[in-house]
């Protein structure tokens, strides 16, 4: 294996004496482009007066091979220095035989360095093959925590998905659901103990209006046919019989401020008749714990967490928890507004409790805590799930995987919290934000199912023969296999949309073979597989199957290969997974040239096999932490 010994043996291989010194933040176990990048910082220390770690933060990684393997940024390496002579005095030093690195190449502020293209396949070659899945993580973090026990982990909290059970499933929750996961499985691969949470949006005034709406639409015939389906159907009933009130509601409300009288007696007097009258009575009912609405309710909720699961499960999506803010315990909503009061943060205000968010230096509007009809709040639930959160599972991190629509709630649920003293709390929390347009009736209709989502991307998969025969016919025909390219292709197409750029579900577009696309991943997984099957051992591999590797296609390959831990280290501080997708199409493109025309059909040789599996792993790797499985281990 390759410990630290292993490691020295390796290297001694390549004519190099020793493994680099250990520096501070430097991973050289886990990361080969690392463990040149700490020689290199060795090499220009003895070459030029620098500091050694200095040396080591002055190298980056460029994005693209054709810039190099690493990149010594000149003014990092020596603050104040002229570029041109600084390089000409390195470039001049540089040792020509140097076993790892080519001469530099000076451009602007930068030298860019190649590694020997003969040191790359005798260098990731057997590095790669020995850390198989789990090369591209930190060792450091996962591989001593494997053997450790559970509790000597960090523990995160991942709060995804958190649809709301009375409309549905929305493109913000679709998007959620993704990058949860995603972001839930990259933790997991860095050694953290995870723990996934579905925050329900399963109280509050809509589940009491639909309680109104089933009053006057529900049928159980109906409901037994279509559960989901028809709570949906009575709920958009209500909303629209509802509609004409809010709105007058919404007039009064204008009127009273246009006005600049500040009691808004016709709006109270509106919402003191009719729907929201009755839709009042149910939430408080449902507060009080009145037996037929609480069974009422738990009857919507276990119903539509039923649907949710085998949704999610067709997406290879599962929870630890299915919380929701009906979960959140009063008691600790009352503690929580105790401390507002005794640090004077909240006020009252008409009947309700607020907090002013600038008094909290935050420019984010006025917080309700508690409204006039002495409900609780979205926000006090929240607030209180905080605290109950961090006793159950005393996290040392959480995150929070929901739209831009909820930035301003979230900055509020931080600052609130800091203001109450509970610094330390709020520096683990942590909001991923992402924007969307959601058109997801638009394409499915109105009452739509989470199911019809899918259904949609797998009628979608139909026309991929058309776009590629030869591809499609690799891939098979079978249903499992149409399942699978359909989720493939929707994840992927989620997931390679910055988190910050609109998006929008769009099942038009999924049928692809496009690089990068869910559907030519697969394909390439499988024709890894196709060619390494009958290939020959790579256990011992010689002079000649190291030096094919350094032909140029293939070495150019083992070269992205090499800047996987890099890609995955920049994911994980970033948790922006489009990288991710950005150096699989790098990667595949290279591939595809190693496997140009011709060669296809020439015989796989040792040193081929070892490329080929190379790169299965760092594909079908980076495929997993995508969500996508490989077909093959379907
Ligand atoms: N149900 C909410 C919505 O659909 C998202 C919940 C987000 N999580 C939270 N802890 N507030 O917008």
């Amino acid at each position: 294996t390759l410990d630290f010994n292993g490691l020295t043996q390796l290297l001694k291989g390549l004519s190099v004496s020793r493994p680099p010194v250990e520096l501070t933040g430097a991973t050289i176990l886990s990361n080969p482009l690392d463990l040149c990048r700490s020689a290199l910082a060795e090499l220009i220390t003895s070459l030029t007066e620098c500091d050694v770690q200095d040396a080591y933060k002055s190298i980056q990684w460029p994005n693209n091979i054709f810039n190099g393997d690493l990149s010594i940024t000149l003014p990092r390496l020596r603050p104040g220095c002229k570029p041109a002579e600084l390089s000409t005095e390195l470039v001049d030093k540089f040792p020509k035989d140097n076993a790892l690195f080519d001469p530099p190449l000076p451009e602007g502020v930068h030298l860019r360095v190649f590694l020997k293209l003969e040191t790359v396949s005798r260098l990731l070659v057997p590095y790669i093959l020995d850390r198989k899945r789990y090369y591209g993580f930190d060792v450091s973090n996962h591989i001593t925590n494997l053997a450790s026990k559970e509790g000597d982990r960090k523990k995160v909290i991942v709060e995804f998905s958190s649809p709301n059970i009375t409309s549905e499933f929305q493109g913000k929750h679709l998007r959620s659901t993704i990058i949860g996961a995603f972001i839930g499985r990259l933790y997991d691969s860095m050694g953290w103990d995870v723990t996934r949470i579905n925050y329900l949006g399963d109280w509050g005034k809509p589940i009491a209006l639909l309680r109104v709406g089933w009053s006057k639409y529900g049928s159980d015939e109906a409901y037994e046919a279509d559960p989901v389906g028809h709570l949906l159907e009575v709920y958009h009933k209500i909303e629209e019989d509802f509609k004409p009130e809010q709105d007058a509601s919404r007039q009064a409300r204008d009127d009273v401020a246009k006005e600049g009288k500040d009691e808004g007696e016709a709006q109270v007097e509106i919402e003191s008749r009719g729907i929201f009258a009755e839709r009042n009575e149910a939430f408080k009912k449902l507060e009080d714990g009145e037996e037929d609405t609480v069974a009422f309710w738990k009857r919507v909720r276990d119903v539509n967490i039923e649907n949710y699961t085998k949704f999610y499960e067709r997406l290879g999506v599962r929870f630890d928890e299915y919380s929701g803010e009906s979960q959140v315990t009063p008691e600790v909503m009352v503690e929580v507004e105790q401390m507002l009061k005794d640090k004077k943060i909240s006020e009252e205000s008409g009947g309700a409790w607020i907090v002013h968010m600038q008094t909290l230096g935050a420019k984010a509007g006025t917080a309700i805590i508690r409204d006039r009809s002495g409900s609780s709040t979205y926000l006090l639930r929240d607030l209180a799930a905080v605290l109950e959160r961090s006793r159950k599972y005393s996290f040392d991190k959480m995150i929070y995987i929901v739209a831009s629509d909820n930035s301003v709630h979230f900055t509020q649920l931080f600052k609130i919290l800091e203001g109450l003293e509970l610094k330390d709390l709020a520096s683990k929390l942590q909001h991923v934000k992402f924007s969307e347009v959601s058109k997801m009736a638009a394409i499915l209709g109105k009452g739509y199912k989470p199911q019809a989502i899918l259904d949609k991307c797998e009628e979608a998969m139909a026309s991929l023969s058309e776009i590629d025969g030869d591809k499609a016919t690799l891939l098979g025909g079978a249903d499992q296999t149409r399942e699978s390219l359909a989720t493939s292709a929707l994840l992927v197409q989620e997931l390679s949309t910055r988190s910050s750029s609109t998006h929008a579900f769009d099942p038009s577009t999924l049928a692809s073979f496009k690089l990068g696309s869910g559907p030519d991943l697969q394909y390439w997984s499988t024709k890894l597989r196709v060619l390494l099957t009958n290939a020959p051992s790579t256990e011992e591999l010689g002079e000649e199957d190291y030096q094919a590797l350094a032909e140029e296609d293939q070495a150019n390959l083992l070269r992205v290969l090499a800047q996987y831990p890099e890609v995955v280290n920049a994911t994980y501080l970033s948790l922006e997974p489009s990288g991710i997708l950005a150096y699989l199409v790098t990667l595949t493109e290279l591939l595809s040239e190693c496997l140009g025309e011709g060669e296809e059909d020439a015989a796989v040789t040792p040193g081929l096999a070892a490329l080929y599996e190379a790169t299965r792993i760092v594909l079908e790797s980076s495929m997993k932490l995508l969500g996508l499985t490989p077909l093959a281990d379907l």
